[in-house]
């Protein structure tokens, strides 16, 4: 008989996001009358650049004539693209990184997930705590973690790199030694950014302890201040220690859409092994390739005209989380992030855990945010909003907000 990955049933509840959407679509059937602000999920909320939609038109277009038809992508992803990623994200920022170091995919959510394949099974995660559930879930998944303590609500063999705001969410270098270094700056979820030098001592400690950094970059756009940096490889050993993944979801609207892509450096290699050739034989047998049209999409982000747009688009929704920001601040919260991230990160009131005050906004607001704890037990008592909504409805939320 079958057997099935019992890992998988290690895995305490649903994904957060999912628990979240299963909780508000209970209330809405309870309360169909009211009107919710949504500021759970990550989702953005402003349509493609024109600059895109055309360069989608033009691609559809394309593949309707046998001249122009195209099939399966090449697997790292077409040239035009892998290009216009180097000029624009790396050559721009002074970071050394080849277009065939470039793997395109279609998220960094799977890229994120499917990257520990290459790893053994025995190598030690570290992760911020709170952290981006997909790291760690994943390597549940995967049977890396070992044993799940319900009340600590933490895995035996993680890692752990409490984020508080003891520490101005900045996690310290631990103190037991990690193979595998999850990072992701500007931060989901607590809307912090590390400086370049802080980052560097991340950089220099994983070369010399042998680890490697995967290091989420999904949010580089919204990052507003100097010496904050754009891209891990902005620090000197980089290319020897860490990948990059990066997304189009969040700097140009494409969570519908579907494109992201993965840098493996061809340094980085252990015992003679180099990482970028498990990768790309991994993408060769599992993945097939972001869509032609989407690919030419992407181009189009890197164009003149995509550019301008998307910078709007980028400062639209900051606008959004300063707005929020400032409010929360006035109404006396205390309230972190939403400078360099679109997310703003703020302690519950009154004792409340994070749940709590989920509950106690959804009911008493009608506003949807997300629990910290959802993100590792040292969110527990803060609480996300997201920044990716409407003008209108940041303006609705804080009303609501500051009426309780
Ligand atoms: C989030 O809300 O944390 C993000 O939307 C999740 C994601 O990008 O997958």
């Amino acid at each position: 008989m079958y057997k099935i990955n019992e890992d998988y049933l290690k895995l305490p509840g649903s994904y957060l996001f999912s628990t979240i959407g299963k909780k508000t679509a209970a209330y809405k059937e309870k309360h169909p009358d009211k009107d919710l602000v949504r500021m759970g999920i990550g989702d953005v909320t402003q349509p493609l650049a024109p600059a895109i939609i055309e360069a989608l038109h033009k691609a559809v277009d394309e593949m309707g004539s046998p001249e122009t038809f195209h099939g399966y992508a090449p697997d790292l992803g077409y040239e035009f693209l892998r290009n216009a990623i180097v000029k624009n994200d790396y050559q721009a920022r002074g970071c050394d990184i080849a277009a065939d170091e470039i793997f395109v995919s279609d998220g960094a959510k799977c890229d994120c997930g499917n990257i520990q394949e290459i790893f053994s099974k025995d190598n030690k995660i570290a992760v911020c705590d709170p952290v981006y559930p997909v790291y760690v879930d994943t390597n549940v998944m995967a049977g890396r973690t070992g044993t799940y303590d319900a009340v600590k609500e933490t895995w035996s063999d993680v890692i752990y790199m409490p984020c508080t705001a003891e520490n101005n969410f900045s996690p310290e270098l631990p103190e037991k030694t990690p193979d595998i270094i999850y990072l992701c700056y500007p931060n989901n979820p607590t809307g912090g950014a590390i400086t370049k030098d802080a980052l560097q001592v991340w950089v220099d400690y994983a070369n010399k302890v042998g680890a490697v950094i995967i290091y989420d970059a999904a949010y580089e756009a919204y990052i507003s201040e100097e010496n904050v940096p754009h891209s891990i490889y902005e620090c000197e050993g980089a290319r020897g220690c860490a990948i990059e993944i990066r997304s189009f979801s969040k700097n140009a609207g494409f969570t519908g859409v579907r494109l992201g892509f993965t840098v493996i450096p061809k340094d980085l290699e252990v015992n003679g092994t180099k990482l970028h050739a498990l990768w790309a034989r991994r993408h060769g047998t599992k993945y097939n390739g972001a869509p032609y049209i989407i690919q030419k999409a992407g181009e189009a982000v890197y164009s003149a005209e995509g550019k301008e747009q998307l910078k709007k688009q980028v400062a639209y929704y900051m606008n959004n989380a300063a707005y929020v920001r400032e409010g929360l601040k006035d109404a006396g919260y205390e309230v972190y992030g939403g400078v360099n991230a679109p997310y703003i990160w703020m302690k519950t009131t009154n004792n409340m855990t994070s749940w709590e005050f989920f509950d106690y906004l959804l009911e008493n607001a009608n506003v949807i945010g997300t629990p910290g704890s959802g993100f590792g037990p040292s969110g527990e008592g803060y609480f996300r909003l997201t920044a990716f909504g409407t003008y209108e409805n940041a303006v609705e939320a804080l009303k609501r907000i500051r009426a309780l």
